[in-house]
């Protein structure tokens, strides 16, 4: 599988919505579309406000993130076009906060970095071909480059597709030389250590 992975910078914002608005994911009841603003810098928040309520309005928020450098991760090319996502950022502590409430997730102290997988989206067509293998790989390799401690993801213990599948399944993680560092309740968060 011929598959490229480019780092989200903003000269491909528009590439970024246009994969969102022409691909269906899982999170497009009543026709919405996510455009992955919920997990980006903390910069950008407004208050605890971190959804908006027309896709339209997600569409273009996105786009200004990604051009703010608030909307963080890595896009997967299989020739020209857009084929997979994983949004991958270590500055949504408020993110990360609000998972605390349901996940076991370790606070850290200060000096240890940490990277978080939030989120994938993967081209039905292109799914279990490795893409988002491949977009893993890629964070974990730039993690360890920039000095990360760990990259860290929040999923659930049993994977089933069309629910909450955009966290990723353990047995991908596990693959990519993940381990469980806590586990409630059947969630369990995963961590790879780069040190
Ligand atoms: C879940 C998802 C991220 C997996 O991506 P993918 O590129 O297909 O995953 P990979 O091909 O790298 O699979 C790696 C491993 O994960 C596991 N896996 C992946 N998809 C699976 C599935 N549907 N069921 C069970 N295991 C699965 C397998 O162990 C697989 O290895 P194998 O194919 O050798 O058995 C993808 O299906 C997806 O994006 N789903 C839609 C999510 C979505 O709608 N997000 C946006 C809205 S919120």
């Amino acid at each position: 599988m011929d598959i490229e992975i480019r780092k989200l910078t903003p000269d491909l914002a528009e590439d970024y919505a246009r994969f969102f608005d022409t691909t269906p994911h899982n999170n497009e009841g009543n026709g919405e579309k996510c455009y992955c603003v919920i997990w980006r810098g903390d910069a950008s928040y407004v208050g605890n406000d971190h959804w908006y309520p027309s896709s339209e309005e997600r569409r273009e928020r996105a786009i200004q993130f990604i051009r703010d450098g608030d909307l963080q991760g890595y896009l997967a090319y299989h020739g020209e076009g857009i084929v997979g996502w994983c949004n991958a950022t270590a500055d949504c502590q408020l993110g990360v906060k609000h998972l605390r409430s349901y996940w076991s997730i370790e606070e850290y102290p200060e000096d240890i970095k940490v990277k978080s997988i939030f989120c994938f989206m993967i081209a039905p067509e292109m799914q279990r071909k490795g893409v988002a293998t491949a977009l893993v790989e890629r964070v974990c390799a730039d993690a360890a480059d920039e000095g990360f401690n760990y990259v860290e993801a929040y999923i659930n213990k049993e994977f089933v597709a069309a629910d909450h599948d955009f966290r990723g399944p353990l047995t991908m993680y596990e693959k990519c030389g993940f381990a469980v560092c806590a586990e409630r309740e059947g969630r369990v968060t995963v961590r790879k250590a780069l040190k």
